[in-house]
Parts: structure tokens; sequence; C-alpha cells
């Protein structure tokens, strides 16, 4: 193999409870990259977008994921990686994973295959980590494995894939831009033991939930004692969004990630054109320009298009 072409999916992290846990994986929209052999050791990065990401391989997250993958491997090659985004930077869609999960699949193409799901989530979360000042794996867990996933613990890495019922998300975008870095400097340090205890039972009721298609334990479990309230002033009109989101029928929902973007659960896709019409005209009047999305959660992950031997 020579030469491969990848699609990157957009992802959702935290799901309001699961802080740095829990993430899945959407259908739209998706990062295409085509990753191909070269003689030249190393990695060259070129961007046919125009979201002005550097392009040298250690200041970006898909060449420092290729070139932890590439020295891992001890590759006698190098890689030329064009990626066009299409999840734009500091969305809280997961922009980065993609990026970083897009360019370590692609390459383990190139190596015929030589490492698990996992080892690769280990190498995308050294792109990862450069983008957001943390090792944290919740969107890159989804964007590689897909569906709907929980992480247990990222050292050593332990990744548990969520059985769950069709659910849809309808996501906003607003086009503001949020640093993953800056939205985890606002989180406390501490957390109080009475949060504490409505976070982790919110999750194991999610994670039932999910397990058990109870699509009003998903509901009730989508709650946030500890990083909603702090983050949710960066984002205009969160409040209200979200409220006429629950009265057009969702589930539950809040920030995506880090934000700007801000998603909800149905339990149909009906439902979710329904609360995608109730965000656009809550957030409307906020002056600023958005996109949305209706995907159903894909059981997919990383999608390899086509290739060139
Ligand atoms: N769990 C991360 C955060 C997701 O909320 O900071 C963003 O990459």
């Amino acid at each position: 193999m020579e030469e491969i072409r990848v699609k990157a999916p957009a992802t959702v992290a935290n799901v309001v409870c699961g802080f740095d846990c829990l993430g899945f994986a959407l259908n739209e929209p998706f990062d295409e990259m085509l990753v191909r052999k070269i003689d030249e050791p190393g990695v060259r990065i070129k961007h046919r977008d125009t979201f002005g990401l550097p392009e040298e391989p250690e200041r970006n997250v898909a060449g420092l994921a290729a070139l932890a993958i590439l020295d891992a491997a001890r590759a006698d090659f190098g890689v030329e990686i064009e990626i066009t985004k299409h999840i734009k930077p500091g969305s809280g869609i997961g922009s980065s994973s993609a990026s970083a999960c897009g360019a370590v699949v692609a390459i383990n193409h190139l190596l015929g295959e030589r490492f698990s799901k996992l080892e690769l989530v280990g190498f995308a979360m050294e792109g990862e980590a450069f983008a957001s000042g943390a090792r944290h794996a919740d969107n890159l867990a989804p964007c590689l494995f897909g569906g709907f996933t929980l992480v247990r613990t990222t050292d050593p890495l332990d990744i548990v894939e969520l059985s769950f019922p069709k659910l849809w998300a309808t996501v906003i975008h607003p086009q503001i831009e949020i640093r993953t870095s800056e939205a985890r400097a606002l989180l406390p340090q501490e957390v109080p033991l009475r949060a504490a205890i409505v976070q982790w039972a919110n999750v194991g009721a999610l994670v039932a939930g999910l397990a058990k298609a109870d699509l009003g334990l998903i509901g009730r479990s989508l709650e946030d004692a500890i990083v909603e309230p702090v983050r949710k002033p960066l984002i205009p009109n969160f409040d209200e969004v979200k409220a006429a989101c629950l009265d057009a029928g969702a589930l539950g929902g809040g920030i995506s990630g880090s934000g700007p973007s801000l998603f909800m659960l149905s339990a149909s896709m009906e439902t979710a054109v329904s609360v995608e019409k109730a965000m656009c005209t809550a957030f409307q009047k906020t002056g600023i320009l958005f996109s949305t999305y209706v995907s159903e959660i894909a059981r997919e992950g990383i999608r390899v298009a086509a290739s060139r031997e």
C-alpha cells in the first residue's frame, strides 16, 4: 500500500456528565486526509483548507501523531499528509482528534495494520495533548472505535465500547472559537463531594440507560454538576437554547466537548430535526453565525475511503 484516503469524523466528548471519559462519533462533518509514503523519513503536512493551521509537523496535531506512530514502528519511510478539514478547529466537535486519528489510522494501513486500535489512540493522544494541553482521549476513542465509548483510564489506556440504542444528535456550532486549553483553564481543581456524587451517579445511570435503551434514564442522566456551570457563560444564550431543545422533544444535552458547540440527543430523526429548528430560532437572537448538523450516532469511526497499491 502506497497511499490511503481516510474520512475522520467529528465526535462529541464529555456527553454532559462524563467529563474527559465519555464520547460518541457523528456521521458528519468529517475531515478528509490523503496519506502517501515518501522515501525521505519524517512527515510533510499540506493543508487543503483555509483554517491556517501550522504545517510544521512538530506544531501540527496530525504531524505529531504521525511522528509518534512512525517512530514506534521504526518505519523506513516517511509520509506526506494532505488534509482537507471540514471540522473547524476550536469548534468543540473533535477537530484535533479527527486530524490525529486520521493520520494514525492511515499510516497504520501503510504499515500493514501493525498496531491495534488501542495503540493507535495512544499515538493520536500525542497530537491531542499538543492541541489541548492535556492527555485525554474522550474524542479520540469514538473517532477511532466509532459508536459510544468510555475512557476508563489514559495511563494505561483502557477504553470501553458501550452498547447504545439508535440515537440522533443535533449539533449547533456557533462561529466563535473556544480553545480547549482556555476552556480547561476555567475548571475547578477540586470538586465538592456533593457534586462528585451527583456526577458519578449520572455517569453510571447514563451508561446503564444506554445499555438498556431506557430513553427516560438517558435523558435524566444528562446533567452536569461540575463543568457546565463554569463553561456555559462562554456560550451565548446557552440556557435559552437548551430549554428550547428540551421543549422540542430532545432527551437532553449540553456543551459538546469544550464548546462552543452544543449538542442534543433525540430518540428519532424527526425529533432531532425539530430540535434543530428550535436551536436555530433560539440561537438566532445572538446575531452570531452558526451551522447545525443532524446525525445518527455513528457506529463506525474513521472510514478508509480508497487506496492505491
Ligand atoms: N474533555 C475535553 C474537555 C474535551 O472538555 O476539555 C475537549 O477536547
